[in-house]
């Protein structure tokens, strides 16, 4: 998703500012801007591609101002052009803007500022709202008026930085869409993350839903719905810069892979009796329905069955984006758990907001802190599984699957024994995400590195493992991958099987037999079985051992494919840490 940063200090903008677009280049971007404000004009630089081609060496040493604002696009109106970067200017050449999110009624916008003489260079939503700014100062209006009224007019969704060649102060808008201020020695920081100026400082104010900040020596806060001042507290960023630097690894993917066994630890220090109060919660909820999307939503699938298993409760689970078809069903006692690692996703964050709307509870598991979905549940469980860079979620799942199944062991009312489990698995984490461990998972990826599908199949906890594990393969190595519950194949994709078709089989103690079954099937098309599990078996072609741990299996059996789809994306030439198409957080409908 696009990336915001602006800065207003004592230093040289540039330098900062687009420091602090390479720190937020895990959102995914396809172009990249600065408009930085000298002595008489605002300076702007923009292009499609890399930051680091958009942006020279010289230019860092020789861009003057103390005032910049920057952005790194991801296309959504209108194609991937220079024209379409941001920042984009008024007509006038006197304001720009910075924005991430869409504005809903632009092309009515558009329509009357083009009858109001304004002319339009770019195809984004984006442009109509520093020509509105101007078309209100054209009638007098200051320019922290004229923004006030121009936002009044957008519908949608906005995180704005916006600057002005006459006004040294920087302002910020959120609605719908994060944006945090960093508070320097010397000056201050708005961005759509913090990792963007954790370098610079670790004191941190996030703005809440309609706050509009006013940044020059000083701060403001305001809403912009009644325009009445507001105050805003400052916190303090508790992981360090180290944290959310790739250290010593070639990829934050491989980074974050291996934090795992640290990030379960964390997991299940948390808050005994906070789990036990959600647990509680779960007990006595009219309906219960998990909510999220991508990998949080496998973790939702995964609680699902340690829910039934363990603590024989039934809870619904739904895409975060097809959530609206259960709202009829929404009551005043119903319970909805949105999990959303990032706390941003537009999806989760709409069905929480539906969800309350009929007046029921929202209990979030969340790993950002400050996040927007924090502020919309009425409790929240953080994850601490520390920033996660990657585009790919993979300490952040088995941090979620750690603390569901904790939730799940409180609920059958055997917390202690959750906790046990779960510590017991952290030697396994370890071993898992060992060189060694790696090594004989390189000669798999050496062996699938060309090929063009592979299958996957679980029964029980293993389905929704099978179904990450495939979204973690197609998201970073580009290889089809499909996710199946064992039984399921033989209705219809078992035809897509080939000899040497790669299957992906998980296996349990428990459901050994039957999951094997489903194997042999495959073995009798040709296929090129991979067992992951417990116990080695004659049909598998190539093995990786996984040791046995009831529910959270879910938890160990993911990690080798994590591993697996890493491997792939670098024999492939994929750049593991931004896949194409794809955002870290997705803030967008
Ligand atoms: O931040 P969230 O957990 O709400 O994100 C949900 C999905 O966008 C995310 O899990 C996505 O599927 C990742 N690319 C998975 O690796």
């Amino acid at each position: 998703m696009c990336g915001i940063i602006g800065y207003i200090g004592t230093q040289r903008a540039a330098p900062l500012i687009i420091d602090g677009l390479k720190n937020l280049e895990y959102r995914g971007y396809d172009s990249a801007g600065i408009a930085v404000l000298q002595t008489s004009e605002l300076f702007v630089k923009k292009d499609t591609g890399k930051i680091a081609e958009v942006f020279s060496e010289k230019d860092l040493e020789t861009i003057e101002g103390n005032i910049g604002i920057a952005h790194s696009r991801w296309a959504t109106h209108g194609g991937v052009t220079k024209e379409n970067s941001h920042p984009h200017l008024s007509n006038d050449g006197n304001t720009a803007v910075v924005h991430n999110g869409i504005i809903e009624n632009y092309q009515e916008l558009r329509k009357f500022l083009t009858e109001n003489g304004f002319v339009f260079k770019s195809q984004t939503d984006t442009e109509v709202i520093p020509n509105l700014i101007q078309y209100f100062m054209q009638q007098g209006t200051s320019f922290m008026d004229s923004i006030k009224l121009a936002v009044k007019k957008l519908e949608g969704s906005y995180a704005l930085a916006i600057i002005n060649k006459n006004a040294k102060k920087l302002v910020a808008i959120r609605k719908e869409s994060p944006l945090v201020i960093g508070v320097a020695d010397h000056g201050y920081f708005v961005a759509s993350d913090v990792p963007s100026f954790l370098d610079q400082t670790k004191k941190v104010v996030y703005l809440y839903e309609n706050d509009m900040a006013v940044l020059n020596d000083k701060m403001e806060f305001f809403n912009i719905k009644d325009n009445l001042p507001v105050v805003r507290k400052i916190d303090n960023i508790e992981w360090n810069v180290e944290q959310a630097k790739k250290g010593n690894f070639e990829h934050f993917m491989l980074k974050e892979i291996s934090e795992q066994a640290d990030a379960i630890k964390l997991a299940i220090s948390q808050d005994e009796k906070q789990i036990k109060e959600v647990a509680d919660a779960i007990m006595h909820a009219k309906g219960i329905y998990f909510v999220a999307c991508g990998t949080s939503y496998h973790a939702c699938l995964s609680a699902s069955y340690k829910f039934a298993k363990l603590a024989n409760k039934h809870v619904n689970v739904a895409l975060a984006s097809e959530f609206p078809n259960y709202k009829d069903f929404i009551v005043p006692d119903s319970l909805v758990i949105a999990l959303s690692q990032s706390g941003e996703t537009a999806d989760v964050l709409e069905a929480v907001k539906a969800a309350k709307e009929k007046g029921a509870r929202v209990i979030s598991l969340v790993n950002v802190v400050g996040s927007s979905l924090t502020r919309y549940s009425d409790e929240t469980l953080m994850q601490n599984a520390g920033p996660e860079i990657c585009v790919l979620a993979t300490k952040s799942y088995t941090s979620q699957l750690a603390i569901l199944t904790l939730l799940a062991y409180a609920l059958a009312g055997k917390y202690e024994e959750g906790k046990n489990k779960l510590k017991e698995l952290v030697n396994s984490i370890y071993y898992l995400t060992s060189t060694n461990t790696r090594e004989h998972i390189k000669q798999l990826a050496e062996r699938l590195r060309y090929v063009n599908h592979i299958y996957l199949i679980g029964r029980d906890l293993q389905y929704p493992t099978a179904m990450e594990a495939a979204l973690k393969i197609k998201e970073v190595s580009y290889i089809h991958a499909e996710g199946f519950a064992g039984g399921e194949l033989k209705h219809g994709t078992i035809a897509l099987i080939e000899p040497g078709t790669p299957c992906i089989v998980f296996t349990s103690s428990e459901n050994e037999k039957k999951i094997l079954s489903n194997a042999t099937e495959l073995k009798a098309r040709g296929a090129y079985i991979i067992g992951v599990g417990p116990n080695n078996n004659e049909l598998f072609d190539f093995f990786i051992k996984v040791r046995e741990s009831g529910e959270a299996n879910s938890i160990c059996q993911i990690i080798p494919i994590q591993i697996l789809a890493y491997q792939l994306a670098i024999l492939r030439g994929c750049d593991p840490d931004k896949p194409r198409n794809l955002a870290k957080s997705v803030t967008v409908k």
